[in-house]
């Protein structure tokens, strides 16, 4: 086991949305405490900070991640993608539009993680194979919209690009 010593900082290395980050870190630094507060993305929202409410999902190396059960410097050399990224992703304008068409959103805490976890199961759902929409919609908790409008949301989406639309 490494020691670190009391106000060391170490060298971490982060692709995040594309753009190369070194950074010195604090050793204790959560992933989610990076992104916030040392690149001000504050898209990744901070709900429990235990890995329940799946508010700090990111993608890291393409898949989702709670950043808050992560050590930035566990990560070091990886590819993160938050809110922020997939924004400029013109697919994703689709879904923004399906989520804000069917009141997808209330107060917005759980929506750019719940974003992210429904992107990725997007691009692996098929009509052979499809995604279990209950399955990705657990890890995240929210609080205002009952999920009825993620739901119909997902659904929207999938109709409207001819995809199976069991959601
Ligand atoms: S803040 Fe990470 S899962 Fe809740
Ligand atoms: S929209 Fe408020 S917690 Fe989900």
């Amino acid at each position: 086991m490494i020691r670190y010593e009391k106000d060391q900082r170490v060298p971490v290395t982060l692709t995040v949305n594309g753009r190369e980050y070194r950074q010195w870190i604090e050793p204790r630094l959560l992933l989610s405490d990076f992104l916030r507060d040392e690149l001000g993305l504050t898209g990744t929202h901070v709900g429990c900070e235990h890995g329940v409410c799946g508010a700090c999902t990111i993608l890291l190396n393409g898949s989702p991640a709670r950043s808050c059960l992560k050590l930035a410097i566990d990560v070091d050399d990886g590819q993160i993608t938050t809110i922020e990224g997939l924004a400029r992703d013109e697919e994703f304008d689709a879904l923004r539009q399906a989520f804000s068409e069917n009141h997808a959103l209330q107060c917005g805490f759980c929506t750019p993680g719940i974003m992210l976890s429904v992107a990725v199961a997007l691009k692996h759902t098929s009509e052979s194979d499809p995604v279990d929409w209950d399955d990705v919609l657990s890890g995240h908790l929210c609080r205002c919209t009952g999920y009825v409008g993620i739901r119909r949301a997902i659904k929207a989406l999938q109709a409207k690009e001819g995809g199976e639309a069991k959601a």
